[in-house]
């Protein structure tokens, strides 16, 4: 089995749709390059059947990324199968997307199809794609609440019919993660020809745990591509967060064993400009891109870090794009903290009694003001203060 972990973003799609973070095309293209720039192994676009707009800011998009794969999404139809194809004429490598409901459920309520029409459906569509472009996705939408029996025939179908990936979205965040990756597991120990196609995982995070179902999707499950999205922006809850799939993935790899083609000192650029660009701000204490995921305020993780950072740090800042590790200094902070910062603006002090006087003054302070900035240290240490 591939030791790669492939990386699609779904940003521009999925992300998408997270309700007020419609993006316009110049928008999604200044992304798309920064994901190129992130080195991320598919950009899903957009959606290129659903609007006159969708469908130009896929097709300016695959007319210029050169790096990344570029997928459309389209309904398991031939009309969105043809204009995606047609968006993505320019593109360097292209992928169709195509995916139709497979719960009871959906296929009931929704469609209003019975099984055998959605199978049918399905084989016509990734047969109809794969005379268009060599790249077909078949997503089973709902496929981890659809029947067993009844998806891998669906699933050995598609293959068949030429899928190159298959997808097993977790659309409403229902799985928790040992279900859902025996769930992946077992498809692909059940479907008769499942070596012949990537498995991939999408999981929604409407239970917080799309990143932890993901990673037993491929742990547990064996899928070798995982769909996020940057600071897990998507429907509801959103999706899989791609800053922690690739983050757990390479600080664990003891664990997982696997690599990512990702330039993880892209991925703070990337979540402020997605941040910047929709207006969803990034909670401070959301992993790796959060303000406070490398800040420092306690006295003794301050004084630990500055000893020796893996201390109280299992990543480095830099490596992911951040300036350098945050010490925010603040009454919980020390005297060696204190000291450090001193240095680092550049404040000669003559002798260890002068450093305490300025180390009473700054816990004075900080007594009243929740967070010390270089400025007030640098006012507290002019001659006058001190
Ligand atoms: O969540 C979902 O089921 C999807 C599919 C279209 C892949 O986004
Ligand atoms: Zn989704």
């Amino acid at each position: 089995m591939s030791d790669k972990l492939i990386i699609f973003d779904t940003t521009l799609r999925d992300g998408e749709q997270s309700p007020g973070a419609s993006m316009t095309k110049d928008e999604k293209l200044r992304i798309a390059r920064q994901l190129e720039r992130l080195k991320v192994d598919v950009i899903e676009a957009g959606f290129a059947a659903s609007s006159n707009g969708d469908f130009e800011s896929v097709k300016a998009i695959a007319d210029v990324i050169k790096d990344s794969t570029v997928c459309s999404l389209a309904r398991a139809n031939d009309r969105d199968i043809s204009r995606a194809a047609e968006a993505l004429k320019g593109a360097h490598r292209a992928r169709i997307h195509t995916f139709i409901a497979t719960s009871a459920l959906h296929m009931e309520k929704k469609l209003r199809m019975t099984p055998e029409q959605v199978l049918e459906q399905a084989k016509q569509s990734v047969r109809f794609a794969r005379n268009l472009v060599d790249d077909v996705e078949f997503s089973p939408e709902d496929g981890y609440r659809s029947d067993m029996d009844y998806l891998c025939r669906v699933l050995e179908a598609v293959i068949k019919e030429g899928a190159t990936t298959l997808n097993i979205p977790d659309t409403v965040g229902y799985a928790v993660p040992e279900l859902y990756g025996d769930f992946i597991r077992t498809l692909r120990e059940r479907v008769p020809n499942s070596d012949k196609a990537i498995w991939s995982v999408h999981c929604h995070n409407d239970l917080g745990m799309a990143v932890a179902n993901s990673l037993a999707g491929v742990k547990i499950g064996g899928a070798r591509q995982v769909e996020c999205t940057i600071n897990g922006l998507g429907e509801r809850a959103g999706n899989c967060s791609l800053e922690e799939i690739v983050m757990a993935v390479r600080t664990r790899r003891d664990y997982f064993g696997l690599d990512v083609g990702v330039d993880a000192t892209q991925i703070v650029p990337a979540s402020r400009m997605v941040s910047q660009t929709t207006g969803f701000v990034v909670q401070p204490n959301k992993a790796v891109v959060g303000a406070n995921a490398f800040a420092h305020a306690s006295g003794i993780h301050q004084d630990g870090v500055l000893k020796a950072r893996d201390t109280y740090e299992i990543m480095r800042a830099e490596d992911v794009g951040w300036a350098a590790n945050k010490i925010v200094l603040g009454k919980l902070s020390g005297r060696n903290a204190f000291k450090q910062r001193l240095q680092d603006l550049g404040i000669q002090m003559e002798s260890e009694g002068e450093i305490n006087t300025a180390f009473a003054a700054f816990k004075e302070l900080a007594d009243r003001k929740s967070e010390i900035f270089d400025e007030d240290i640098l006012a507290l240490c002019s001659d006058e203060s001190v």
